[in-house]
């Protein structure tokens, strides 16, 4: 079919032509003398078009009397100049065709204000929203600059497995992934699960990074990423854990932890600055109902030269304060939300990266420090969300990694493949994850994550 996007005709590039549309009704309202206004939507834009129907249209009596939120239609007609101070054009429509019926009574997605609670409980629907619809198209536009940003500076987009027999984050928050039947497990001697029967013979689990698998392709190929989605088995129930989310994970060659920082900020930058110039009606949007503030915070990060910070300066600084923590700081601790929006909001009022993180709480990858005690990570932490972004450089020296791996009670055998990087033309390498859903967070203000995926995954709840 040959039908206009309500983005463009509201661009108004084809005012005065006759074009066709095609959405859903949002609204209809009915005047005495025999017209109908319908404002449809079709997901391309936030606005809604305004078609005007009058009674000499074949079906006005029989079906456009009855058109309720929720049908779809195909309309043709003149787009022309709009009378009414809500819209700068409309559409004189010739001709509709109900679709789609819906029956107003039921339709779950009710023309009023329903809460995001209710919502999640539609998300088959939910879309069809103000909110929901600009979430979406402001999360692909993420996506988008996501690829723009690294194809711009030659980085290979890598696809790393789903499945994988290892444990990147060393968390054990793993989900496995079997064939075996739960009802009858198939058992070793010694009373553990016999494996060989399984699909893959060995225990096999979703990914919780593709890092691992990615960085052999920075071993031999450069500069890559990795975009895809992970898992996380953690039984997290907060605004910003998902146990399924998706994460871009660059990985630079020959770069070191500052190399790493600086990427890092260019390329939260670039995205928000995409989002900024391209989804500015639904980014209006956000701010006026959502959170007043974001557009002002986006622009400041823009803005701002993002503040580097080790670590045991974070802990002196949340030691030092009088704030009361409902998780008490000391050197070694791993940081809480609450630590790291402290630092973000409070005390540097911009982005910060904290650098050079206590060995014992960070995964066995990352780059020993000459200090013995800390290792060559890099956490990106913004106001309102905390942590966004996680990384660090690698440890490429063969033996220091396998003693680490040995600290850390992990099956060197299974890592063969990751160790023989570091015995073949190793390489200084880094890179970091970051959360897309917790992007999409800070970019719309919206409040729980939950709300920024179609179909979230969260302890006890997979539907759809
Ligand atoms: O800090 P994380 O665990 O880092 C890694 O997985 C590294 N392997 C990345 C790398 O160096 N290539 O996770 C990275 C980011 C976090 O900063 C956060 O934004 C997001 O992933 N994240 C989650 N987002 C939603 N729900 C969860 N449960 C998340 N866990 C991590």
């Amino acid at each position: 079919m040959d039908r206009t996007k309500i983005a463009d005709a509201l661009g108004g590039e084809s005012q005065g032509q006759e074009i066709t549309i095609a959405g859903w009704v949002r609204t209809v309202r009915h005047s005495k003398g025999g017209f109908s206004f319908i404002a449809l939507n079709d997901g391309s834009c936030f606005a809604q078009i305004q078609v005007v129907a009058d009674n000499t249209l074949a079906n006005y009596d029989s079906e456009i009397l009855h058109l309720t939120a929720g049908c779809s239609v195909i309309a043709s007609g003149k787009l022309v100049a709009s009378e009414g101070k809500n819209q700068s054009v409309e559409i004189q429509s010739t001709e509709i065709r109900v679709i789609g019926k819906s029956d107003a009574e039921k339709y779950p997605i009710q023309p009023k204000r329903h809460s995001f609670e209710y919502l999640r409980t539609q998300g088959h629907l939910r879309s069809r929203t103000n909110t929901f619809g600009a979430v979406a198209r402001v999360r692909n536009r993420i996506c988008s600059a996501i690829h723009e940003f690294f194809q711009q500076r030659g980085f290979l987009y890598v696809h790393t497995p789903i499945i994988t027999t290892s444990d990147c984050e060393g968390a054990g928050e793993q989900f496995n992934v079997t064939t075996l039947q739960m009802n009858d497990i198939p058992r070793n001697d010694d009373g553990g699960v016999d494996f060989s029967q399984d699909f893959f013979a060995r225990p096999t689990y979703l990914t919780v990074s593709g890092q691992l698998e990615v960085e052999p392709y920075c071993c031999s190929l450069g500069d890559v990423y990795t975009f895809g989605p992970t898992f996380r088995a953690e039984n997290s129930n907060t605004p910003r854990h998902l146990a399924e989310f998706w994460m871009v994970e660059p990985e630079l060659a020959f770069a070191d932890l500052q190399c790493d920082m600086d990427l890092a900020e260019a390329f939260l930058k670039h995205i928000f600055r995409a989002v900024l110039e391209d989804c500015r009606e639904d980014m209006q949007f956000f701010n006026e109902r959502i959170d007043k503030t974001v557009i002002e915070t986006l622009t400041h990060v823009i803005e701002s030269d993002f503040e580097r910070v080790t670590y045991t300066k974070a802990i002196e600084i949340l030691t030092q304060t009088d704030r009361k923590w409902e998780y008490p700081v000391e050197w070694g601790c791993d940081l809480q939300t609450e630590h790291e929006r402290f630092l973000t909001e409070e005390v540097f009022n911009a982005p910060v990266i904290l650098t050079d993180y206590p060995r014992g709480i960070k995964p066995f990858y990352m780059r020993c420090n000459d200090d013995k005690k800390t290792v060559a990570a890099m956490d990106v932490l913004v106001p309102k969300i905390g942590e966004i972004i996680g990384g660090s450089q690698r440890e490429e020296r063969l033996d220091v990694l396998l003693k680490r791996m040995e600290q850390c009670g992990m099956d060197i055998s299974e890592y063969w493949w990751y160790i023989d990087l570091r015995k073949y033309g190793t390489i200084p390498h880094a890179g970091f994850g970051l959360g897309l859903e917790r992007t999409v967070q800070f970019a719309t203000g919206m409040a729980n994550i939950r709300d920024v995926i179609p179909y979230p995954r969260t302890p006890r709840n997979a539907e759809f």
